[in-house]
């Protein structure tokens, strides 16, 4: 029995979180997936009820559980609030309070997709990537940070820092997933201007050592950007740290055809596990049930995977995910030539027609 705290969030995310749910449930009633759920607030809509975008009470709960599956946060309503009380500090703090430095993004093109890529077919066909983003640390958390009247102006900052244990662990991380993959590692920093990057690239050349089936490459951030637009598929794991992590995986979102296809996994070193779409609230298209919810459905395979040893059932998630793609049904995000458009809670229902 594993006991899962669902944390839809705000915007998509309740929508996407609804459409995993019928997966969950589906899995439970006729699969023996053994999953008990716990359901909590987290984001704008925690804010709303309790007043804190992360309320003591989930934080208590998710203690008490073996994973979180959580949707997205954010929307243009809680925008102006003091930073500390905003929907993302929310998602961040509990990052950092379950320590999930270890933050696994695969971008994996689908071949029924290639023509929704805008990307040319051969530059993307047999895309399968994974990024290793450090989750928590570097400049999202470094202090000093602030904004402040320096000059008779305004100032801000923020501090870049890494101390070197916390690149050896996500470093751990990296190496021990490529082994199991191609076994290329491409650590990714800016070491030819920042000091931060150039410890970031001392440690990974030392914890090569340990793995000498591993081969490891280096790449600054900006040649990065633009090889994964040129050739992605030389990239087996990448690995970098939070902010890096967090652009580039956008960016390889895109080579996949849709932002609404990356799930994610953030772990901890004992394997627990928070798993979320890499998209967020999108309240551009909020409450018109037309949001991709399949980034989110794969998150639920990832989580079978890598927190809860049932990876028979991620594979049952991902061959659904597979036959309804093959049988032409597209939300609109991943619309190809030919393709029959579905709703949010359309596609929720394939996916879980297709579990067989
Ligand atoms: P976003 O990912 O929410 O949206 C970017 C674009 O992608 C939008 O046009 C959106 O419509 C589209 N999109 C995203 N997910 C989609 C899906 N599943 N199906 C179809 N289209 C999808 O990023 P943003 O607009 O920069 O941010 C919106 C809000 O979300 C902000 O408040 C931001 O802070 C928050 N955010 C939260 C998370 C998270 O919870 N992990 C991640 C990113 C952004
Ligand atoms: C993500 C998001 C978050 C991040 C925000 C919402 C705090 O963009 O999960 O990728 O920057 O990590
Ligand atoms: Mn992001």
């Amino acid at each position: 029995m594993s006991k899962v705290l669902i944390l839809p969030g705000d915007g998509i995310g309740q929508e996407v979180v609804i459409q995993a749910l019928k997966v969950i449930d589906f899995l439970n009633a006729n699969f023996n997936l053994g999953m008990t759920l716990e359901h909590g607030l987290i984001g704008g809509s925690a804010y709303d009820v309790t007043g804190s975008p992360l309320p003591q009470d989930t934080l208590d709960v998710a203690r008490k559980c073996d994973s979180i599956l959580l949707g997205a946060v954010g929307g243009y309503k809680w925008e102006s609030l003091l930073r500390d009380l905003r929907p993302e500090r929310g998602l961040l703090r509990l990052r950092a309070e379950m320590d999930l430095f270890s933050n696994l993004r695969p971008a994996i093109l689908y071949s029924q997709l290639i023509s929704a890529s805008t990307l040319k077919k051969e530059v993307v066909l047999g895309l399968d990537l994974m990024i290793i983003r450090e989750l928590v640390s570097g400049i999202y958390f470094g202090k000093p940070r602030g904004i402040e009247i320096r000059n008779g102006q305004r100032y801000g900052f923020n501090t870049a820092t890494y101390f070197e244990s916390e690149i050896r662990r996500i470093g751990h991380s990296a190496f021990k997933i490529a082994q199991l993959r191609n076994k290329r590692v491409c650590s990714v920093d800016k070491a030819n201007v920042l000091e931060v990057c150039e410890l970031w690239r001392k440690v990974m050349i030392d914890l090569a050592k340990d793995y000498p089936d591993v081969e490891l490459s280096h790449m600054y951030v900006d040649n990065v950007a633009m090889q994964l637009v040129r050739a992605p598929k030389q990239f087996d794991v990448i690995v970098t740290s939070n902010l890096f992590g967090d652009v580039l995986s956008d960016c390889a979102a895109m080579l996949t055809g849709s932002i609404g296809m990356l799930p994610s996994a953030s772990l901890n070193q004992y394997g627990f596990g928070m798993y979320e779409p890499i998209h967020g609230s999108a309240p551009d298209i909020e409450g018109k049930d037309i949001a991709n919810p399949l980034a989110a459905i794969l998150s639920v395979a990832m989580m079978l995977r890598y927190s809860l040893n049932q990876a028979h059932l991620a594979f049952k998630i991902e061959a659904a995910v597979n036959a309804v793609l093959d049988k032409g049904y597209r939300t609109l995000d991943i619309l190809t030539e030919g393709g029959m458009v579905v709703g949010t809670n359309e596609m929720g229902n394939l996916v879980v027609e297709a579990l067989v």
